[in-house]
């Protein structure tokens, strides 16, 4: 393996490829590849500080960093055969400069530099993922927008439960969205913390300004015990979990919008070219898009399980175990990003079938609880309008007719408090307009909501 980081000792001892090869983990810590060129520049930093450089050896190691990271840049740096990206980087300044090259490791151990690595890392896709879930929120209020009056059936237990205005029903993706968006933040509080300093585990004889590299690094806090730098993986679970619950919520509200596209809802259409067709059956439109937006959660999900079993009873402090930790939270990032990236751009095609929506609500079922509510402003107890339109609904069901084709004095059969007025509660712009409490589906609350989170979004 070349440009090893462990001499001395294994002088003369070769490992076999295929070993050579188990042990590495360069195709998956390539992606830090920047992060170690950054963090090993403030590390000369500090060194300096420290009087363990001079001014000119801490130029030169810059410099070869530099070019190293233009060699990454460009696709020119030869990776293969490293154990690490922190042997690979070593390796590269050592043969610019020999001589400086061979102090940058000073008061260094790759324990702590591969969390921090991480930790950068956890950083910047923390803002990444967070511009991705304001861009699908941005393409959610729009579509709320454009059909601000489009009303469908609201479904509980997959039922017809309530008219609801669609943009109502997008609005509450945007709030999930939104607590997504929260969980990463909080979540970064703990990963942005400068571990250097900590060595492999008991910290360093030499003098190094932690706080110094913190600050440098673009970290707010130092770790407060070197033992705990070095092994703590919480960040990264909670990260993972963070991402978790976002794969949730897109699986979820990629399956309402797989649903309600289907001919059997079919109150919107998604865009064709976010669709495939069958091979076999020429008639068919496939939401593959959207499926796989559900299908990739899974993947998301898994990855934080591998966090928790690759943790589970590990001892203090480092293990190589913990090389394992990397892959699952690379893949879940990219995962989200593009599942993200995909939602996104499906939203803005989507066309809402607001006709669709009338239909289904022609069927005046759904406004049995309007009827209960109507009961009740007249002073019907709750538990007796229940009763009533529930025997109603029975009658007409029945009799296979709608409410509307019971007579005003059939209908006072069941409640003398039934006035003619009850008529006009049985349309979906009724219904909606008489809902009256904060959050409800009440036109004129979404078109706040609406509003707000235009303004908030444009921030
Ligand atoms: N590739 C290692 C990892 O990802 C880097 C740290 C290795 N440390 C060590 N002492 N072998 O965890």
């Amino acid at each position: 393996m070349s440009g090893k980081l462990w001499g001395g000792r294994f002088e003369n001892i070769e490992m076999k490829p295929s070993i050579m090869k188990f042990t590495s983990s360069i195709d998956v810590d390539k992606v830090l590849a920047k992060y170690d060129c950054f963090s090993s520049k403030v590390h000369v930093d500090t060194l300096l500080k420290g009087g363990y450089l001079t001014k000119s050896e801490s130029v030169e190691i810059k410099k070869a960093l530099d070019v190293a990271e233009t060699h990454l840049d460009e696709g020119n740096f030869d990776l293969a055969g490293f154990e690490d990206i922190h042997s690979a980087i070593q390796d590269f300044v050592e043969k610019l400069y020999p001589e400086s090259g061979r102090k940058m490791h000073t008061a260094r151990s790759r324990n702590e530099q591969i969390v921090n690595d991480v930790r950068l890392y956890c950083k910047d896709s923390v803002v990444r993922i967070k511009k991705l879930i304001t861009k699908t929120q941005s393409a959610l209020v729009e579509l709320a927008l454009k059909y601000d009056d489009a009303i469908i059936p609201g479904y509980t237990h997959l039922n017809r439960a309530q008219p609801v205005l669609f943009a109502h029903l997008l609005l509450a993706y945007v709030e999930m969205l939104s607590r997504d968006s929260g969980r990463l933040e909080d979540a970064s509080l703990r990963s942005e913390i400068s571990v250097m300093g900590s060595g492999a585990i008991a910290g360093s004889s030499l003098k190094l300004e932690r706080s110094y590299t913190a600050e440098k690094m673009g970290f707010k806090n130092i770790s407060a015990n070197s033992i705990d730098s070095v092994s703590d993986r919480d960040f990264m679970i909670e990260i993972s979990s963070a991402l978790s619950i976002l794969a949730v919520h897109l699986s979820r509200i990629a399956d309402d919008l797989i649903l309600y596209s289907i001919p059997e809802f079919g109150f919107i259409d998604i865009g064709s070219d976010f669709c495939t067709g069958s091979s076999l059956m020429p008639q068919k439109k496939n939401p593959d898009v959207l499926e796989l937006i559900r299908g990739k959660s899974a993947g998301v999900i898994g990855a934080l399980n591998t966090l928790f079993v690759l943790l589970k009873g590990l001892p203090h402090s480092y293990n190589r175990d913990l090389q394992e930790d990397k892959k699952p939270l690379f893949e879940s990032v990219e995962t989200i990003a593009g599942c993200l990236d995909a939602l996104s751009c499906l939203v803005v095609s989507i066309e809402v079938k607001k006709e669709k929506g009338l239909e289904a609500l022609a069927d005046e079922f759904i406004y049995a609880t309007d009827i209960a509510e109507y009961l009740v402003s007249k002073g019907v107890a709750f538990k007796d309008a229940h009763d009533i339109v529930g025997l109603i609904v029975k009658k007409c069901t029945d009799k296979d007719i709608n409410i509307s084709d019971l007579s005003i004095s059939e209908l006072k059969d069941f409640s003398e408090m039934i006035e003619s007025d009850v008529y006009g509660l049985l349309n979906p712009e009724t219904s909606i307009k008489n809902k009256k409490t904060k959050g409800s589906t009440n036109p004129d609350m979404v078109k706040k909501e609406l509003k707000k989170w235009r303004k908030e979004l444009s921030r």
